[in-house]
């Protein structure tokens, strides 16, 4: 039932169990936090590699079984133009949703979601993964203490060597878009979270497809794109994220921001997907306050799951940060 109070391990469906999927069941199993009853894929082999990590699951054949059935809540992996629906099915059911990244494929998708869960009063968590990396953690801390003086500049950035290994990233009206909506929407959602709702005042930005501007971005997704912002009216904000990018390394992810009285530096080490270190800047000398090697990847639905436990299912006014990353998104794409 929404609104209510759930039992110490909260009764959880998966459905789609692709590579993060079976990722994120695999750390929810880890920490024995949560009862996982149902899981839901029409691909057999990866159900049932997803069975050997959660042996006591059912196998159900469709998101309308599982949302039926007694559940506390539902996790959602499946491709991204499912997000929204699938996101409102199991919410109008009354039952808790944390779904992957991105909620939606444009705002008005991601306000629906939010919109649902507030009215059904049922929680509502994204996998937004970067806000748990102890490196942000520390960035944030130092961000919150005023330390830093007045914030000016921000520079975010996530090129990802690689592209995507699955055809429907490259359709737009199954992705939503490309390397924004893939890598730049952690980006956005930091600024959001870290910012706590900024108003943003401009976004002029440049997407690209195989070394080209892109004429119409409901055709094409863009392997390429850099925006500049203007938030609270006075923070400059550069972002630039890609695929296939000839970058020298596997991966260049970056959070940096400069003060008047100093900066700090989230940053992957080595081109790695997983290690950051994040530093504080003092004029021309920096020092170290995170250095890598957490497991962070499954801590955002560890986090959900942990606060179904403890709270019961209940809307948490944060998630109308989801909307205003998503409104941003859509300036980034020139969207009406
Ligand atoms: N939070 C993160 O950092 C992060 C990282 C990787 C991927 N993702 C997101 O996770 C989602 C899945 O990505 P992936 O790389 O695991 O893709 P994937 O293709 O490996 O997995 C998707 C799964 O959904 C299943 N599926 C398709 N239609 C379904 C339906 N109607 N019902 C149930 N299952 C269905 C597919 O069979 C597949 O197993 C994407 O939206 C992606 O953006 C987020």
């Amino acid at each position: 039932m929404n609104g209510t109070m759930v039992e110490n391990k909260p009764k959880l469906g998966f459905i789609g169990v692709g590579w993060i999927g079976r990722n994120r069941l695999q750390a929810i199993a880890n920490e024995n936090i949560a009862n996982i009853k149902v899981i839901s894929d029409p691909n057999q082999q990866f159900a049932e590699e997803a069975l050997l990590l959660a042996p006591q699951a059912e196998v159900m054949p469709s998101l309308q079984e599982m949302i039926t059935s007694d559940l506390d809540g539902v996790i959602i992996a499946t491709p991204s133009a499912l997000h929204a629906s699938q996101s409102i099915e199991a919410i109008h059911e009354g039952k808790a949703v944390f779904c992957q990244k991105p909620l939606g494929r444009n705002a008005e998708e991601v306000r629906n979601v939010v919109q649902a869960a507030q009215d059904k009063n049922v929680l509502l968590g994204v996998d937004f993964s970067y806000r748990f990396t102890q490196g942000i953690q520390a960035l944030k801390q130092v961000l919150d203490s005023g330390e830093l003086g007045t914030i000016y500049g921000v520079n975010l950035v996530f090129h990802n060597a690689y592209g995507p290994d699955k055809p429907w990233y490259f359709d737009p009206k199954l992705a939503g878009g490309g390397c924004v909506m893939d890598l730049g929407v952690h980006l956005v959602d930091l600024l959001v979270w870290l910012f706590n709702n900024p108003e943003v005042n401009e976004v002029n930005s440049q997407l690209f497809s195989k070394g080209k501007p892109i004429t119409n971005v409901e055709e094409q997704v863009e392997d390429y794109a850099v925006a500049q912002m203007l938030i609270n009216s006075s923070i400059a904000v550069q972002f630039a994220c890609s695929w296939n990018l000839p970058a020298g390394v596997d991966a260049v992810i970056e959070a940096s921001f400069y003060g008047t009285n100093g900066g700090v530096s989230f940053k992957n080490i080595n081109g790695s997907f997983y290690d950051f270190v994040t530093e504080r800047f003092y004029g021309t000398s920096r020092q170290a306050i995170s250095t890598p090697g957490d497991a962070w990847g499954g801590k955002a639905a560890i986090n959900w799951a942990e606060e179904l436990a403890a709270k019961g299912n209940q809307f948490n006014p944060e998630a109308h940060q989801y909307v205003k990353a998503a409104e941003i998104l859509d300036k980034i794409y020139n969207r009406k």
